[in-house]
């Protein structure tokens, strides 16, 4: 077993590092106060390569493994957990999805761009009554011969508006249950689709978070994604890497905010002496960064996996279970060692605070996450 990173791995944790702290860290909390999309942060993420980390070289993207993904995850989260939203997104949802799955018509339209990050992409399985339990989709995709007339609305899409491309999970056939689900690759300015209003979050604010309305929105059947009714095992399959993803946002954002507080305790004076020689502090400082490496760890064990071809659901459920766990209790800890200073925004963790409660909540929630892993204990 080896625990060190190669050089190219180190290379890119580097480059996403210094391109957090250069173009991400400035203006990143006026972003958070206004919802202000990071939009030019995100084309250069692209030009970078960071949008299409995984895909192969032919079709644009930078073909690196899913350990240096979550290395540069780790460090964009650090910084700027909105960016890095867009980022897993399109990465590991989107991309992955298209290659994988997609035919090699599918690639060339549709992958090349989203891989070389000339256009962002979104994932559209979450409804307003089947978040958790995504087998109960409400949206239709009847199909019509060479199309399918797309009907419903989805709810919470990151990227809502300013995608191009949307995959979009609907149900074909009711009496078939999971098995009628399809995927189809719906592209904004389809007649009959809409963008809804962007919500006011609690975190991440810099996102773009929307609900989108299907009104008869016929879409080819060259759009379909896989065979008739693969649609729900896309969507797993394709959510079991996501949650590599969150599970390395959770854990930037938490070792964002533990090397904030670990800095701050080294300035800091109370009781004649910097608050990090009192022993509260350091107990404190020991359990956050004992904590941050078991996530890490997580994170790359099924980061390590999936580049192995093993089995990587349960190891990424657990990364993202715990992460999440670790930024939630980090980042409440980092506000307390702030004090007040820690409960207003130019201090950057309470917008960590924020940020870390929705890598509990989506691509699974942790009650999601416990049902994978004990099934796969149960088994
Ligand atoms: N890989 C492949 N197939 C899978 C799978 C996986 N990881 N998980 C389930 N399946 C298959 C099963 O084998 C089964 O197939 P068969 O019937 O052929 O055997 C089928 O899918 C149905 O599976 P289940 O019976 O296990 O389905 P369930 O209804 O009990 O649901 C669940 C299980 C784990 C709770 C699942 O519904 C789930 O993951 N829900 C959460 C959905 C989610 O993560 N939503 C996030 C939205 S996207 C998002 O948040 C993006 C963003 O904006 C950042």
């Amino acid at each position: 077993m080896k625990f060190e990173l190669t050089e190219e791995q180190l290379m890119i944790q580097k480059a996403a590092r210094d391109f957090a702290q250069n173009e991400l860290l400035p203006g990143v909390i006026e972003r958070d106060e206004h919802q202000k999309f990071p939009a030019e942060q995100i084309k250069k993420l692209g030009e970078l390569g960071f949008l299409g980390m995984m895909v192969d070289p032919k079709y644009g993207g930078s073909g690196l493994d899913t350990v240096s993904y979550v290395l540069a995850m780790e460090e964009i989260s650090k910084v700027d957990a909105s960016a890095s939203v867009v980022m897993s997104v399109n990465n590991s949802l989107v991309c992955w999805g298209l290659e994988q799955f997609g035919n090699e018509e599918q690639k060339l339209k549709y992958l090349v761009p989203l891989a070389k990050g000339e256009i962002i992409g979104a994932f559209c399985l979450s409804e307003p009554e089947a978040g958790s339990d995504a087998t109960s989709q409400r949206t239709t995709a009847i199909d019509k011969g060479d199309h399918y007339l797309l009907n419903g609305t989805k709810n919470w899409i990151t990227n809502g508006s300013t995608a191009s491309v949307y995959l979009v999970m609907a149900q074909t056939d009711v009496a078939k249950g999971h098995k009628g689900i399809n995927c189809l690759i719906v592209e904004k300015g389809m007649p009959g689709f809409e963008v809804g209003l962007k919500e006011n979050k609690l975190g991440i604010r810099g996102s773009d978070t929307h609900s989108l309305m299907f009104t008869d929105v016929k879409v080819p059947k060259a759009n379909r994604i896989g065979e008739d009714g693969f649609g729900f095992k896309f969507a797993m399959k394709t959510l079991t890497g996501g949650r590599i993803g969150i599970a390395s946002q959770a854990l930037g954002i938490a070792s964002g905010a533990f090397e904030l507080a670990l800095k701050y305790s080294k300035e800091r004076k109370a009781f004649g002496q910097e608050i990090c020689k009192h022993q509260a502090i350091q107990f404190k400082l020991a359990d956050m960064a004992t904590e941050i490496e078991a996530a890490r760890l997580l994170c790359l064990k099924a980061a390590w996996m999936k580049d192995e071809h093993l089995d990587y659901g349960q190891a990424s459920s657990m990364a993202k279970l715990f992460a999440s766990k670790v930024a939630m209790d980090t980042t409440i800890e980092a506000v307390q060692i702030h004090g007040g200073y820690g409960f207003v925004k130019e201090f950057h963790v309470e917008r960590l605070m924020r940020d870390a409660k929705i890598t509990q909540i989506y691509e699974g929630t942790s009650e999601v996450q416990k049902i994978v892993i004990s099934r796969g204990l149960l088994q």
